[in-house]
């Protein structure tokens, strides 16, 4: 009797603490016409029907009915209306599929067409997104915007042969306008910067498994949400935005894929994701990265996209990780140079400056000085190309010989500039890095884990080591830094009234080289070294990539001939970026370069310069 008793109270406080706990709904995944979807948990509309007047559109036992909303004159809408209407819907977005005309209605007010899912006996109206798994693993996590302004974890998976599920929402739903020039651009964004309501993972798990979700989204990335981009997920980083070449030195995380080829050369790093993502998924628009000494450029060539390094200062990166604040910028990879030069005047806004035309010197360096392989001759079309459509001829700018000769050679005793700037980039992003994001990061984890150390990928770890044992001082590296920045800026490429920069000065970012990453590696060493690609780092300018071309090679995974890009890197005075995006979409225009699609090839056979 008496435990009887006291199971009944135990009971019933459970029951009491059953009625306390928090219930989240976090959406729903239908199918339709053998499509996965996503339907979130709070309605966008209601169409105020009851139960009765639906009966006849669904089946018993369905909760959600896909709806079609269509915009226009109801009273002359007829059949041939209908079939223009869903063949435009058709080729104009990924979300809308014949499903939706299970039902169609034209009479809310508020709605934008597009596919809808209505419920059955509330009359809600909830909007679309088509999921896609992340098969190249570009991303760490899918996100979905809560009506409050935070960002939840994509709670639908699906079937695939790599996690997570993506969502993206119809492309119908949106019509862009000066205030919202981004609106329905679907971005994909590093996962150093802060997202109101995510974890930052930084490409560590330790990392993240540490520290709770976000409070606030880094200025950077609202920036463009403001602009009407719409967040479809976290995206992949080397660790700690240090260099990692695929597959060794990814311990914590797999490599993204890149999809040019045969689907298996490195991406190349440190932004990886947005990298990886713009070259595969057609479903993606635009990702969010940064580049310290490479990591967006780098992706952007070798995964056939547009991709920027800013001149440096130009976004705040508050809210995101540090490498090394001197020489950290936002940039961003997109696959259609008008996006690009959208999403510069949206992330850079009044700080880029102006031109009133093109400037009239052309410089290159290191290019081909004839044609040996077919990506020699795609880039040679290039520039030749380019030279016609600016009206000048292009010289080499031989840059190591004007140092040579410089006054600040002899005042610093550094006959070159690998004298004076090899060890430059290891020591900036060593110690600052180890001292404003490294040591506190250990202290953390170690207080939290009983003294125990994080593990850390060789590569950050090789970096951070050196910096603390090196004797090499970061003031040293500043003021190398600064000597170099000074002298290129007022002596190779300088500032001009009309042209912005005096000259813009090319050089070959990728050849169609292949980089397979089923090949074993050396351990990692630290960055020293000097090279074009540290111009822009070192001076603060801007380096952006322009896909140009694709050329063939022999793949030694698909036994087949495979293409690969060829892009071209151009660098202009500090501030002078809305030259080079202009330019980027002038040539587009004129057909000299083209948008590349998503996938292993680039472009139509036809379309390349020397493929017939
Ligand atoms: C957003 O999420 C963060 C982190 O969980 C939280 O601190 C903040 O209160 C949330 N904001 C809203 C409006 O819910
Ligand atoms: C062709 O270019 C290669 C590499 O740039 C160079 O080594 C070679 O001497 C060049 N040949 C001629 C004939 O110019
Ligand atoms: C470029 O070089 C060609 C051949 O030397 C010459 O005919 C042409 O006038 C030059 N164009 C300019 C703008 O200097
Ligand atoms: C350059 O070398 C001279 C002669 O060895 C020396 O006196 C001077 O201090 C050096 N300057 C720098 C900046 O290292
Ligand atoms: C700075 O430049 C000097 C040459 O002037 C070089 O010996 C030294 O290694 C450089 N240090 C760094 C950190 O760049
Ligand atoms: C600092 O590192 C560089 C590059 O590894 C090395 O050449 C140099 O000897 C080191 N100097 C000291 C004092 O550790
Ligand atoms: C690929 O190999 C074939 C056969 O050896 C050769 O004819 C062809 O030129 C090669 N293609 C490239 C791009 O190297």
């Amino acid at each position: 009797m008496l435990s009887n008793i006291q199971s009944f109270a135990a009971l019933a406080v459970a029951i009491a603490y059953s009625a306390l706990a928090s219930t989240y709904k976090s959406g729903t995944t239908v199918n339709v016409d053998g499509t996965y979807f996503y339907i979130p948990a709070s309605p966008i509309s209601s169409l105020g029907l009851g139960q009765d007047q639906l009966s006849s559109a669904c089946s018993p036992g369905d909760d959600y009915i896909p709806l079609t909303v269509m915009t226009g004159d109801f009273n002359t809408f007829d059949a041939t209306t209908l079939q223009s209407t869903v063949t435009s819907y058709l080729g104009g977005d990924d979300v809308f599929n014949t499903g939706f005309l299970q039902a169609t209605t034209s009479c809310t007010s508020e709605l934008p067409a597009g596919p809808y899912f209505l419920h059955a006996y509330t009359g809600d109206v909830f909007q679309a997104y088509r999921l896609y798994s992340d098969y190249e693993g570009a991303f760490t996590e899918g996100t979905i915007a809560n009506a409050d302004g935070n960002f939840s974890t994509m709670s639908a998976s699906i079937p695939g042969v790599q996690s997570p599920t993506i969502g993206v929402p119809s492309r119908l739903y949106y019509a862009k306008s000066d205030a919202q020039p981004l609106a329905g651009v679907r971005l994909g964004v590093k996962d150093i910067y802060d997202v109101a309501g995510t974890r930052r993972g930084c490409g560590n798990r330790a990392y993240y498994d540490l520290y709770p979700e976000r409070p606030t989204t880094a200025p950077a990335v609202q920036r463009l949400l403001d602009a009407g981009a719409v967040l479809v997920g976290k995206m992949k980083t080397s660790q700690f935005a240090n260099g990692e070449m695929a597959t060794a030195d990814w311990v914590d995380y797999h490599s993204p894929f890149n999809a040019r080829g045969d689907g298996y050369n490195d991406p190349s790093s440190s932004s990886s994701g947005p990298g990886a993502g713009i070259g595969a998924y057609d479903w993606l628009d635009l990702g969010l990265g940064s580049d310290t000494g490479g990591s967006i450029r780098n992706p952007a060539q070798v995964n056939g996209a547009f991709g920027n390094r800013p001149s440096h200062g130009l976004v705040t990166l508050d809210n995101v990780m540090p490498l090394s604040p001197l020489m950290d910028t936002a940039g961003f990879i997109t696959r259609d140079a008008s996006l690009w030069k959208t999403t510069g005047h949206v992330l850079y806004s009044n700080n880029l400056f102006t031109f009133t035309s093109f400037p009239k010197k052309l410089y290159t360096s290191t290019f081909p000085t004839n044609i040996t392989s077919e990506a020699d001759a795609v880039i040679l079309d290039f520039l030749s190309k380019l030279e016609t459509f600016l009206g000048v001829n292009a010289s080499v700018l031989d840059y190591d010989s004007m140092w040579a000769s410089s006054p600040e050679a002899a005042s610093t005793n550094a006959s070159t500039l690998s004298d004076l700037l090899t060890l430059t980039y290891p020591t900036l992003i060593g110690k600052q890095q180890y001292t404003l994001f490294g040591a506190p990061f250990i202290a953390d984890y170690q207080a939290a884990h009983d003294g125990r150390q994080p593990f850390l990928d060789p590569n950050p770890l090789v970096r951070w080591t050196w910096a603390q044992t090196n004797a090499t001082t970061l003031e040293e590296g500043i003021n190398n830094k600064t000597i170099f920045m000074d002298w290129w800026n007022s002596e190779v490429i300088k500032s001009d009234p009309e042209t912005c920069s005096d000259s813009l000065l090319l050089y070959p970012g990728t050849l169609a080289t292949p980089n397979p990453r089923n090949v074993y590696l050396s351990p990692p060493v630290i960055p020293a070294g000097w090279s074009i690609q540290n111009v822009a780092i070192m001076a603060g300018v801007p380096d952006m990539v322009l896909p140009v071309g694709q050329a063939p090679y022999n793949s030694t995974i698909s036994l087949h001939e495979e293409y690969l890009p060829v892009a071209v890197d151009i660098i202009a005075a500090p501030g002078c970026d809305a030259v080079i995006f202009e330019l980027a979409e002038q040539l587009q225009n004129a057909g000299i370069i083209n948008a590349p699609k998503a996938g292993s090839t680039m472009y139509r056979r036809e379309v390349s310069a020397r493929l017939e």
